[in-house]
């Protein structure tokens, strides 16, 4: 016989997996191919303000570096401000030497003397932005650019609807976790943004329009550096999204576990705070298509995890007094772990978990590596 807990597991795993399952596939037929409806125009050369927050980057600094300086646009109209935090290991050594070799690019170096973290030593870099800037890219030392990804960019702003652009993200290093996780995000990030934007922004690459920035502000909330950004913009009334025709590789370095728990956060902090950030400085705006969005990406990532948290805690508790059929379904579930998407779906839901009772507790600003 198949008792109530059973039945009850059975409806909650079942609702955790069709709802993310239902939208993917219907962003990936019904949206990604779509053409973009956004004017472009490669005509349009505003100046970009390039900002490179640094913390002990060595190792990827003078690459960085090159990647800018080999640009297809035109190097007169870019300004790059490296943003560090008392680098300890040779960064700014290295960027002065660089710059002694490459004076034709504008390339301002910004100094704190003690580590406050990414956000803000971004924030405080605003303030060192020409006044005739149009766009500002943040841009982390270990993504690496193909050398059209600064004019691609570009073009998109030409519409003036389009607040922010962020990148797909691909990794120089085989991960066949990463590779998961960016390849089922890469298509629903990039869809949403053709509908109209996506709350979710991506640290290695992402792009607002400056002006929004000046009168606006951006979030400064701790784990704010990255997602939050996009809800942002869109939350004030423009259209913030990832597209897909701009290559940015990032290498895998350090502890990814550590990593991929910070991420977890930074997409809780972001559901969890930016709609009543902007609401709270006024800023909000009412958006029909975004808020559908937000809705369903709020509820993937706030409240789907516990569905199969508790589906499976009933499971464990109906198999324990004695539910061969509660067994057999555990049995079933973990089986399935030996394929990669599926583990790593369950693992992404650990992961949001985890970041969400420390959120309570605790907030980081700064990360080791
Ligand atoms: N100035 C400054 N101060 N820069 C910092 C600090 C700091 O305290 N900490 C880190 N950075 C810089 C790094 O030098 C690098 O350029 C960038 O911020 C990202 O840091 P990584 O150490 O490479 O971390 P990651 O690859 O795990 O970062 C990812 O997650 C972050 C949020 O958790 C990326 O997606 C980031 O873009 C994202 O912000
Ligand atoms: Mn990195």
């Amino acid at each position: 016989m198949i008792d109530a807990l059973t039945v009850l597991a059975l409806i909650l795993v079942l609702a955790h997996f069709s709802f993310p399952l239902a939208y993917y596939h219907y962003l990936k037929k019904k949206w990604l191919n779509k053409p973009w409806d956004v004017r472009r125009d490669p005509r349009y050369k505003p100046r970009v303000s390039i900002i490179v927050p640094t913390y002990n980057e060595v190792e990827f600094i003078r690459k960085k570096l090159n990647d800018i300086y080999v640009q297809d646009y035109p190097r007169g109209l870019i300004e790059v401000i490296i943003a560090d935090s008392g680098s300890e290991d040779g960064t700014l050594e290295a960027v002065k030497e660089w710059m002694l070799d490459h004076t034709d690019l504008n390339l301002k170096l910004m100094v704190d003397p003690g580590r406050k973290g990414k956000l803000y030593a971004l924030l405080k870099a605003l303030n060192y932005i020409s006044p005739d800037s149009e766009i500002v890219v943040f841009t982390d030392a270990d993504a690496f650019w193909e050398p059209s990804a600064l004019s691609k960019m570009v073009s998109y702003f030409v519409d003036p609807n389009v607040g922010s652009v962020t990148a797909c993200i691909y990794y120089t290093d085989v991960d066949i976790h990463e590779e998961a996780y960016r390849n089922y995000y890469n298509v629903v990030r990039v869809a949403e943004s053709k509908i109209y934007a996506t709350p979710v922004h991506n640290g290695p690459f992402l792009a607002i329009r400056a002006d929004l920035l000046m009168k606006h502000g951006l979030p400064d909330f701790p784990g704010s550096d990255d997602s939050s950004f996009g809800s942002f913009i869109a939350f004030i009334g423009y259209r913030a999204i990832q597209v897909d025709d701009i290559v940015v590789k990032e290498p895998i370095r350090g502890s990814q576990v550590r990593r991929r728990i910070r991420r977890a956060y930074h997409l809780i902090i972001n559901f969890m705070t930016t709609k009543k950030y902007a609401k709270r400085r006024g800023v909000y705006k009412y958006n029909s298509a975004f808020e559908r969005i937000w809705r369903i990406e709020w509820w993937l990532h706030i409240v789907n995890p516990w569905l199969l948290l508790i589906s499976v805690t009933l499971l464990v508790l109906s198999a324990v007094s004695g539910s061969l059929i509660a067994l057999a379904l555990i049995g079933a579930g973990s089986a399935l772990l030996v394929l990669n998407i599926y583990r790593v779906w369950i693992l992404q839901q650990v992961y949001l978990i985890v970041a969400m009772l420390r959120s309570s507790w605790t907030k980081e600003v700064m990360w080791r590596r």
